[in-house]
């Protein structure tokens, strides 16, 4: 019955991964995860031989921890939080495998939980400190000295013999081996994170997501747990799914996130020098070109969060429509500073999730568009992606804005985005600049229309 129980939740947690692929239905997927964890939890506790105070007082206080925090947390907060549940799984995975040691174990039990410890160990204190650096508790900077590289293998080297000493020999759960393999891994999480910049922070954070899914699926195998195995495997995948997605939309490799000391906000910038003159235009002028519109793209970026404008922006796209014109917002994949945050400020302020397409479908229709209009993006925007083999972004894809029949900018200045380039789309011919906070220039915008 249990073995059923758990092939039920694993076949949940499966269509609930599915289900969060789409905005429309990631409250549904995340439903249905869900209720197969909790069928999960129970299957695994009517298994008898529990001390039950323990077990009811850590439902309690873990459940009230995630249930307050989660009700708290605003959505911009979000992959600080991820970062905690990656921490808690990863600590978790130590403590079953460290619990597990036995004397004169198998080496078939003694590797998957040297497995546990280690993996788990890294997750737990690299993701505590990207969050530290995500919630800029500690210096977001790259941290990097001399010899970084020959002390982090010697590091591993280390944890790799002290590993194998205890799996050909284990003494249990005082094993000094096992104990130091787990403290040296502790410190290796520490070093792999402290040379990632802060803006890196959300790609580090889908890795160790899927660290922690492999600790736990070899946790699963040393207490022969089948659904946390597959549940594991299954975090395991889907994170580094994700953070191959993050890196390809970032145009970097992901050994480039985790060794080149990016992502310090104020990023080296390179390309062909960009010149020319950029042309202003005034939110009067703005409404004009906006009224006499069929078809307008709206293309979010991180000022758009920064100002909090996406009210604004939803409520000028209404206006829009009501006007008779066809609004659609286009959506990078790394637009912002975390996985899907266009989605979630776009969704807070109920824009239809029809409207919201991906660079793939709209680029091919973007010539016919009569508008592009960037709110607060930069980089996600930038022509020298496709047209400056030189540039950083080469080869970005990127939404192509600048081949619309007029494009609009609203930004504060002409001063470049999270990777310190220069952006030439600002001096196309067909490009208007509306400078300025974003929501106070939507703000003007709306006024404009409701004063007809
Ligand atoms: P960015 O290229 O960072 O540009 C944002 C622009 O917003 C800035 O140039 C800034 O220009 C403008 N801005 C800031 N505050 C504003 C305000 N109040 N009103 C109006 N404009 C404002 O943003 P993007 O296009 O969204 O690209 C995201 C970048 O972050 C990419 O390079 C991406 O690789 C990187 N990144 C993304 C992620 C994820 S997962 N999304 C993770 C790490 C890194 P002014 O200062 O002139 O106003």
């Amino acid at each position: 019955m249990q073995q059923l129980i758990y092939i039920i939740a694993s076949v949940l947690f499966i269509i609930g991964l599915k289900r969060l692929g789409s905005a429309a239905t990631a409250r549904q997927g995340n439903f249905i995860s869900a209720v197969g964890m909790a069928l999960a939890l129970l299957a695994t506790l009517v298994d008898s031989g529990f001390s039950w105070g323990f077990i009811i007082a850590g439902i309690v206080v873990g459940g009230a921890i995630g249930a307050v925090s989660a009700k708290r947390v605003a959505m911009t907060g979000m992959p600080e939080m991820v970062a905690l549940f990656n921490g808690s799984g990863g600590i978790a995975s130590v403590f079953v495998g460290w619990a597990s040691a036995k004397p004169g174990m198998e080496i078939a039990e003694s590797i998957p939980l040297y497995l546990a410890v280690l993996i788990g160990g890294v997750t737990f204190t690299g993701s505590v400190v990207a969050y530290l650096k995500l919630s800029e508790k500690i210096d977001g900077k790259p941290v990097m000295f001399k010899g970084q590289q020959p002390v982090n293998i010697a590091l591993m080297a280390l944890i790799l013999l002290f590993g194998a000493l205890f799996c050909m020999s284990p003494s249990g759960f005082g094993d000094p081996w096992l104990i130091l393999a787990i403290l040296l891994s502790f410190a290796f999480g520490v070093m792999v994170v402290i040379p990632i910049g802060g803006a890196d922070m959300p790609v580090v954070i889908a890795l160790l997501n899927s660290y922690s899914g492999l600790a736990a699926c070899a946790a699963g195998f040393i207490i022969s747990n089948t659904v946390l195995i597959v549940s594991g495997a299954l975090v395991g995948a889907s994170g580094i799914i994700l953070t191959g997605i993050m890196c390809k939309a970032m145009n970097r490799s992901l050994s480039n996130v985790l060794f080149s000391g990016f992502g310090s906000a104020t990023a080296s910038s390179g390309g062909a020098d960009v010149q020319g003159e950029a042309k202003p235009i005034s939110a009067d002028d703005t409404y004009y070109i906006l009224e006499a519109a069929s078809s307008v793209i709206f293309v979010p970026g991180y000022g758009m969060a920064v100002a909090q404008a996406q009210h604004a922006v939803k409520e000028l796209g209404a206006l829009l429509e009501e006007n008779g014109c066809e609004v659609q917002f286009a959506i990078h994949p790394v637009a912002g500073r975390m996985p899907g945050h266009m989605n979630v400020l776009l969704a807070e302020a109920d824009v239809p999730y029809e409207q919201l397409v991906e660079p793939d479908d709209v680029n091919p229709n973007m010539a016919a568009a009569d508008v592009a209009i960037v709110i607060g993006a930069n980089d996600v925007v930038n022509p020298a992606a496709r047209t400056d083999e030189t540039s950083p972004l080469w080869g970005m894809p990127i939404i192509n804005v600048d081949m619309a029949k007029t494009c609009i900018v609203l930004k504060r200045s002409l001063r470049p985005g999270y990777a310190g380039v220069e952006n030439p789309l600002f001096f196309c011919e067909n490009t208007r600049m509306l400078l300025g906070d974003a929501k106070a220039s939507v703000q003007a915008l709306v006024s404009q229309f409701k004063d007809g």
